[in-house]
Order: C-alpha cells, then structure tokens, then sequence
C-alpha cells in the first residue's frame, strides 16, 4: 500500500508541477482587488476566496462583476467602506462601472490617473467625502455617461478636459466645493458647451464663480436639467440659454445674478421648472406666455421695478406653485391670478399689494394655500371654499382689532406630518429598527430621498407622496428586488432651495436586514438612476444612511444546510436538489479555496503531516483539460446544478462520456477535507453506484469527474419529465440495484458509509435503467465500529429525512433504511414524497387496508404502472418492505442487506430472476488493487 501511495503522490507532484496555478479571474484584477480588500476593511469578511469573478455559475465576490475573466464593475453602495480610493485601481482598464454610492468614510482624493480606466461607463461617487481638484484626466474617460460627484468634499475647479466626454449624459457635482468659472471650448482648450450629449447639469451647492459664459450654450445641447442654484454667478443670464429648447428644469437662484430677465427664456417651451430667486435680477418681469408647462415659477427676492402683478400670469395653464415674494409688487391681486387650474400655491409675501383680496368664484380646486403676509392689503373677500388656507398678517385688514382674531390674521405653519409606518400595532424594537406592515422588527435601509425640482409643493395633498411611494416599491417589485415594502416617514421642505426631503425606508424581503449583495443592489437602483420618479418629481438624489446590520455578514457562506432540531422542519425545503445525469452534493463547511500559492502545500495542513490522496483509479485532470472535454464550459453542457456549484457533461478524446461537478466559489471545502473526498469516492466501485473517475484540483477549482449516466434521475422518470416510462418490474428492478447500491455502501464499503440524502433525485438510471446511487456529498464515514451511530447536524431532504434522526441528530445507516422506504413509496404513487401538502407515508399509512386487495391502495398508484403493467405481482409485499423501512424507530427497521434480500424475493414472486442483469457480482466488494476499470479508461 505504501508504494502505491507513493506512486500516487508522485502524481499528484507531477500534476501541480503542470498547472499554472494563477487564479481563473485575470491575475492583475486580482491584485487590485485584494488591495482594496486591504483597504477597506468592511469587505474582508465577504470578499472571500482566490477568484474574486467566480465561476460561470457561482458567486462572485459582493458587488463584483465580470466579463471573460475581467472586473469590469464595482459596485459598493453603502457597504461602510471606509479608508481611501487606491491607486491599484487603475490597473482594473476593463472597469466600465465605479460605484461607491453613500460610503460617508471613503476619503482623500481621486488618484490624478483615474483617466487610465479607458473603458468606464458609469463612475458614482455621490455621498463619500472624497475630496481634492476633480482630476482633469477624468476628461479622457471617452465611454462616460454618467458622472455623479455630488455630496463630496471636492475643491478646486471644474477642468476644461471634461468638455471632451461627449457621450456623458449625467454630470453631477452637486453639493462639494467646487469653485471658479465654467469651462468653455477655446481654439486651445476644450469646454462644457461641447457636450451635446449631456442631459444634466447637476452643479448646485458649490462656490462657482464668475458669468455664466454666452458660449456656453447651444441649440445642439440636449440638456433637460441645468441645476446652477446656490452658486456664486455673477453677471447676466446669457441670451444663449433659450436655444437649448428642450430644457424642463431651469435653477438659477441663489446666485448673484443681475440684469433684465431675458425675454429668450420664452422660447424655452417645454419648460416644467423656473428658479430665479434670490438674485439681483431688475427691470420687469418678461412676457412668459410662452411657458405653456411651466408648473412651478419663482422670481421672488430681487430688485425689480415696482409693477403691478403680471396679467399673462394666469394663462400659464399648469402652473402650480408661484413664488413672487419680494419683488415689489403693487396694485391689487386680480382675481384671474388664481385661475390656473393645477394652481395649488401662491406666495405674494413682502409687496406692496393693496386693496381687498378676492380670490373670486373661478379659481383652481386644487389651491390650497395663499401667502400674502407683509403687504397693503385692507380686506379680504372670504372664499367659498375654507380649505384654501390665506395668511394677511402684517396687512392693513389685520390691523384692524375686528379681525385680528381671525384665522389668516394668524401664521399657522403647514403640517408636514405624514407617514406611511404601521402604527396600530406596537412592539419594542431596536434603535435601528422599525415595525414592517406585518409587525415585525426590520432593519430597513434609511436614508433621505431628495427632489430637487419637485412641480408641486404641497404639503395638504399627500397623494404626491403615495404616488411616489408606490412607485418606487413597484420598481422593486417589478424588478425583483430582495425588497418587501417602501414606506415615507417624514417630508420636509428645506426653506432655503425648496428641495424635499423624505426620509424613506426600504424593508428587506425573507430577512430582517439586507445582506450586502441586496443593499448594493438598491443602492444601484438611485444612484444609476435606474429608477425613474413619475413625472413632476423632477430630479432626484438618495442619499442612505449608514446601515450597521447586514444580514449573515458574520456567518461563512455555507452552501449546505445545518439545522438544529429545534428549526421547523419546513426550513429543510431549502436543500436544494441536484437534478440531472449524476449528482453530487458536498459541502461540508465552506472553507475557501486555495490562493494562488502551490495547492500542494496544502494537502499537509496541521501539524501531522497528511498524505496526499490515495487515489484508486481516480485521475487528476489540468483545467485546461476540464474546460476543453467541456468545450469551454459552455451553456450546451451545463446540465444542472445546485448550491454548490453546477454540473457540465463532457467527453473525453476516447468518447466516453462524463459528469463534472464543478464547486462554486463559496461551496469549496478545505484541501483537506477536498482531498478526503477524492479518497473516499475514489474507492467505491459497484455497479449500482455512480462511479468517481478523477478529479480537478487546479487553477483555484475543485471539480469531480464521474461516468456520465445518460437517463437522469429517478425522479426525472417518475415525474415523466424524460419521456421514460416504468412499469412495475422495471420499478422493482431499480428499488432492487438502488437497494443494492445502498447495502454496498454500508455493508461492503470500506470503510462504510452513510448516505445521508438517499432520494429519487440521488438514484440515477443508465441507458440499461440500471439504478445507480448518486451523490455522496453529504456521506460520512461510519468510523469506529465501535460506535453505532454518528452524532452530526441534519443533514438530507425534507420528505426523506428519517423522524428518529432528526429528532436525536444521530445517524446511523437506519436513517438511510427510512429515505429508501419512502423512494420505494415513492416508486408507487409517482408523486414527489411531500405532494400539495400531503406526506406519502403518512397517505399510505392511513388509506391502507390489509383486508382488502391490493391493500385498497390502487387509487394512489402512479397511473403509469397501471396503464403498462399486467398483474402487480408481489405488490402487498412489497408495501410492506417499504413500511417497514418507514418505521418510526430505527430498530424496527430491517438493514439494506435484508431490504435487498426481500426485493429479491418479491421478485421471484413476479417471474423474475433477481440476478438477471445485475446481481452477479453486485455484492462483491471490489477490492481496490490494480485498475478496477482495466483499459476501459482511457488515462
Ligand atoms: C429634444 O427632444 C426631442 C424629443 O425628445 C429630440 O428628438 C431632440 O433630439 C432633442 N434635441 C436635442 C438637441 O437633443
Ligand atoms: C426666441 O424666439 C424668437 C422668436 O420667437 C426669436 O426671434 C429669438 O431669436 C429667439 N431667441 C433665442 C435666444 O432663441
Ligand atoms: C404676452 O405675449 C403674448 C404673445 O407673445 C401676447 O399675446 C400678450 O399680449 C403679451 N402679454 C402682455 C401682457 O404683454
Ligand atoms: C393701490 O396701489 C396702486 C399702485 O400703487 C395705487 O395706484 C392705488 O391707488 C392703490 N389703491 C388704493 C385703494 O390705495
Ligand atoms: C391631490 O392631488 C391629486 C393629484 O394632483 C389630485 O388629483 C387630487 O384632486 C388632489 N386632492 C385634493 C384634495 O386636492
Ligand atoms: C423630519 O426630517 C427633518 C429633516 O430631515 C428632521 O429635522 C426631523 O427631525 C424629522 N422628523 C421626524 C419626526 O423624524
């Protein structure tokens, strides 16, 4: 024995010596993504493993995505990253996303280089405290759509370069420190009035300085949104503006502009949005007749001509809210002021308006509230209707003591309270929690969802809210999201720029927090913009709080299932099948794989020095072998897979057909354990179990390779899914070799094993329907025979799992009795074991009746057996193998040996000869010296 294993270590070397042992994921992406592992701590715990782009089908590390092996997105919202951007970023040139959308902890500056990442498409940096010069190489990033910088500490400049980004669509530097004047285009230098492709100009809440240029505009331009409010602007608005006609948002308050309003602002037709506040506009207001759109106009606070309230006003037909305040308004208000039928606010505070207000008989339903403070007015003509809130304090009719008493001689400040929370039901929750609709205590992500150009304003009409509410869940919804429910807290209006603020909270599905993979995924939905508000919601930015509780952040990525047998049984619906041609589960405790470094090294961990496998008759296969009898891993093969990972059919240059399973990143085991496994199949060998032909253990990949059994499982069959047919000798015959198979495995197999999740997924049918039993992934060894039984988690299928086992967690090879039972009941009624509700040995159980012919079972025969088969010879007896099988306790269940030797005799009971086709040497061990496949194989 020993000179066999030393023959097989040196194979072993000689294999390691062949592979490259670089990871699969491209070794340079590789790198950089392990230093900023390095550097922002938060991801040490999810990004896990050597292969940061995982297999075609398995996890890939949180927030990473590729293409042929290469990073080609980053997305990291609001994970708690906390440290700098690094340079090693750079070396990612396949990048076409960055976003690190609402990580406040993420500091420094952007490294001057970022113009390397040649192919970025997306790069989103909104609510981190990134801070320095926007780096001017940020204008060789040619592929750029959408650049979102707002919410940072940048300083400095907006660079010229940036003019030559001409697919960008969306350019956000909103709220930073960015200061001096905007770029435009010379003979020498490139600038923004070059980028015709922009639709946004989001530059709001800096320190911008200087005229808006006239070059800067252009009727090639394609913007929609030019936010420039709370700047530092000076001079006129430039005559230009009015040929960019498909603009709907225009801000421009809060700045120090002067001059006339031009009357060019008329062309601008499909204007929905109009802020010139807070300027040092003079002259008169232009005739804006034009603004058939408009829904919100605010001109309020600057030094124009004393005038009367401009009559065009009221042909304004969407108007919705006005803002007039401060501009030297005189005469009366006229009546037709109010006319516009979506009008729902008019704030006409700090004029010079006298006479009686009389809102008339003609104005909007929808108007709610008129300000009028601070002016001559000296009486007010009561409206009919008094859900229109009017405020005249400061006028000549609250002077009056007659009426100082009334309702709009007083300041009544809007309610803004408004809630979608459940709030008939209370519980104490945690203080970062909130009850969901059901009750509960969630983690929900909270943050506050800006509008920054809403076309309504009003706070006693919630139905904007609601709207904007369902919208957002239905996005959700629609999509997929692990998201159960959206809900508004608060709405506040900052008095400063009118944006609204609602603090919105999105509720996990299935858990009570996110995982990171989920909150990365809502956060995408704002910050690419996927989500897009109704219309009058105008542009809007989400900014999350910090969120402390990611679900199973802590936990290791277990792909199998562990239950303690305090969990409902119902949980155990989780384990995942393995359908198709051969099966195989493993999973023990996710250790990762490998890194790059010689696997060899691994297969001695701890301090006794462990061999290399014993291999019998198993090889060892390169990747570059696997890929290529797979034809590159291709869909065509795929032919099923599970938790752990999927499984490909291949060939092999002598033809022969085999089943790869190939582990997932997150379901590989440790080398020890891998190579535990390999020893264990390795020694198998009977006709009626599924065969180990070798094994992959390279390039970062675990894969085990076994004969391709071409008719799939026997559930594939019993449910008629591949067109097979079984009649009741054919039935008798699999429960005959998957018994066999069984009996082998705890009787023969050295050293014995338990199955653990024997089920009619794990029983395969080759071309001859010969029963071969699958999927050893959650076998264990029946060690000391000392020991009856094996103390160890829950393992196997809901509907399968033996009560005694479950109920005391040991195991025993009668845990595996009861799964066959139920697969021989299972063999009747062609139903899965648990069917709409119903327990297959529980129906059986309860219909049967001894007394009768065939137990008076007929009805939940599978009609197939009775469409093929003649008389069911042996049937009574047959139940009754089967029912013993399913007894409650262990030792009243027969063992595989004497399940076998009943099939055998039920058999002869129908006329058939057990040793047909397949018993001559079932029970045979094979012992496991020389090749027990002799030159079949083709290594
Ligand atoms: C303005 O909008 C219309 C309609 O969406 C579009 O066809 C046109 O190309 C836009 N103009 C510019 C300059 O982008
Ligand atoms: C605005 O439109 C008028 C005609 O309606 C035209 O004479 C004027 O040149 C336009 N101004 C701009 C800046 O497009
Ligand atoms: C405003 O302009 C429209 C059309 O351009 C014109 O019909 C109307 O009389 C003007 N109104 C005022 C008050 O100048
Ligand atoms: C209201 O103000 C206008 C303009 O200042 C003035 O002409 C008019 O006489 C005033 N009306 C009254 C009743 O004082
Ligand atoms: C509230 O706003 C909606 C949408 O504009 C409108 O249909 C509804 O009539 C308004 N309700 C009230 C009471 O004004
Ligand atoms: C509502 O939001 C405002 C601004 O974000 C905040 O000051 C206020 O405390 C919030 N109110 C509640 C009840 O959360």
């Amino acid at each position: 024995m020993s000179s066999r294993s030393g023959v097989f270590m040196l194979l072993i070397l000689l294999f390691f010596q062949i592979c490259s042992v670089s990871a699969f994921t491209y070794e340079s992406d590789t790198a950089a993504l392990e230093t900023l592992k390095s550097e922002w701590k938060t991801l040490s715990r999810s990004w896990k493993g050597s292969d940061p782009c995982g297999t075609k089908f398995s996890n890939s590390w949180v927030g990473i995505e590729c293409t042929n092996d290469r990073v080609v997105s980053i997305s990291l919202g609001n994970l708690n990253l906390e440290g700098k951007l690094p340079q090693e970023i750079l070396t990612l040139v396949e990048l076409q996303t960055l976003d690190l959308t609402a990580n406040p902890k993420l500091t420094g500056p952007l490294p001057e280089n970022i113009g390397n990442l040649k192919k970025l498409q997306f790069l989103n940096l909104m609510g981190c405290n990134f801070s320095g010069q926007i780096p001017a190489s940020i204008g060789s990033l040619l592929e750029l759509t959408s650049l979102s910088l707002n919410l940072n500490q940048f300083s400095g400049t907006i660079p010229a370069s940036l003019g030559r980004l001409s697919k960008l669509i969306w350019f956000d530097i909103s709220d930073n420190q960015i200061e001096g004047e905007l770029p435009v285009s010379t003979t020498s230098s490139p600038g923004l009035d070059m980028l015709l492709a922009t639709n946004h100009f989001h530059f709001g809440n800096n320190k911008l300085w200087g005229v808006i240029p006239e070059k800067l505009f252009n009727s090639s331009m394609s913007l929609l949104h030019l936010l420039f409010d709370g700047n530092q602007f000076t001079g006129k608005i430039p005559d230009s503006l009015g040929l960019v006609k498909n603009l709907t948002v225009l801000r421009l308050d809060r700045n120090r502009l002067r001059g006339d309003i031009p009357s060019s602002l008329n062309n601008l037709t499909n204007l929905q949005e109009l802020y010139l506040a807070n300027n040092r506009f003079t002259g008169t207001l232009p005739n804006l007749t034009s603004l058939t759109g408009l829904y919100t106009l605010d001109v309020s606070n600057n030094l124009l001509t004393v005038a009367p309230v401009p009559s065009w006003i009221s042909s304004l037909h969407s108007l919705s809210t006005l803002r007039m305040e401060g501009i030297q308004l005189e005469g009366p208000v006229p009546a037709s002021l109010f006319s516009p039928s979506l009008l729902e606010i008019v704030y006409l505070k700090r004029n010079l308006i006298n006479e009686t207000l009389d809102i008339g008989a003609n104005y909007s339903k929808q108007l709610n509230f008129v300000d009028l403070r601070n002016n001559d007015i000296t009486g007010y003509k009561q409206a009919a209707n008094d859900k229109i809130q009017v405020m005249l304090a400061d006028n000549q009719v609250c002077k009056d003591p007659a009426n100082r008493h009334n309702d709009y001689c007083n300041i009544l400040q809007p309610n803004s309270s408004y809630s979608t929370l459940r709030t008939n039901c209370s519980r104490p929750c945690g203080s970062e929690q909130e009850l969901n609709q059901e009750c509960h205590c969630m983690y929900p992500l909270k943050g506050v969802f800006t509008l920054r150009s809403p076309s309504f304003s009003s706070f006693y009409n919630k139905t904007y809210f609601r709207t904007l509410q369902e919208s957002i869940a239905a996005h959700f919804k629609e999509k997929n999201y692990p998201v159960a429910s959206v809900e508004i807290k608060n709405i506040t209006e900052n008095p400063t720029d009118y944006h609204l603020q609602i603090d919105l909270l999105i509720f996990p599905s299935k858990q009570d927090s996110f995982n990171q993979t989920g909150m990365d995924s809502v956060i995408s939905v704002f910050s690419m913009q996927l989500y897009k508000p109704p219309s009058r919601f105008g542009p809007y930015v989400f900014n999350a709080h910090p969120y402390k509780t990611f679900y199973g952040s802590s936990k290791s990525s277990n792909m199998g299932i562990i239950i303690g047998a305090s969990v409902g049984a119902a949980i155990l619906l989780l384990l995942s099948t393995v359908a198709g041609i051969y099966a195989l589960r493993q999973k023990k405790r996710a250790e990762r794989a490998y890194n790059k470094m010689n696997p060899f090294g691994k297969w001695d961990i701890g301090k006794s020095k462990i061999d290399a496998p014993r291999l019998v008759g198993a090889k060892a296969f390169t990747f570059e072998e696997m890929s290529k009898y797979t034809d590159r891993f291709s869909q065509a093969n795929d032919v099923g897979g599970g938790g752990y990972g999927q499984v490909y059919k291949g060939k092999l240059p002598s033809g022969q057909l085999i089943a790869i399973k190939r582990a997932q990143q997150g379901s590989m085991q440790g080398g020890l354990e891998f190579k535990t496994e390999i020893e264990l199949l390795s020694r198998v060998h009977h006709k009626n179990v599924v065969k180990l032909l070798g094994f992959c253990f390279d390039q970062s990949e675990q894969m085990l390779v076994y004969e391709y059994i071409p008719n799939g499982s026997l559930r594939d069959s019993l449910s008629g899914e591949n067109g097979i047919k079984l009649d009741w000798t054919a039935r008798l015959k699999i429960a005959l070799g998957s018994g066999k198979g069984l009996a082998y495995l705890h009787e023969l197999a050295d050293p014995p094993i338990i199955h653990r999740d024997v089920k009619s997924n794990n029983i395969l049918l080759d071309e001859n329907l010969t029963a071969k039993v699958a999927d050893f992934g959650l076998s264990k060894l029946v060690g000391d025979p000392e020991k009856a039984h094996v103390t160890t988690q829950v393992k196997g299928t809901m509907g399968y799992l033996d009560p005694e086992y479950y109920m005391t967690n040991q195991l025993t090879e009668k845990s595996d009795v009861y799964g066959f039972g139920v697969v021989m009941l299972e063999l009747l009624t062609g139903k899965s074991p648990i069917d709409r509700g119903s327990y297959v040995v529980k129906e059986v159980k309860k219909k049967m009746d001894k007394s009768r012919m065939m137990y008076d079972l007929q009805e939940m025969l599978d009609t197939t057996i009775i469409a093929n088969s003649g008389n069911l010879k042996g049937f009574e007896k047959y139940v009754d193998v089967a029912l013993r099988c399913v007894e409650a306790e262990g030792v009243n269940r027969p063992t595989m040996g004497e399940v076998v030797q009943d099939i055998e005799s039920i058999l002869r009971l129908a006329g058939l000869d057990p040793n047909a086709d397949s018993a001559a040497n079932s029970r045979t061990y094979e012992e496991a010296s020389g090749d027990p496949y002799g030159n079949k194989d083709s290594f």
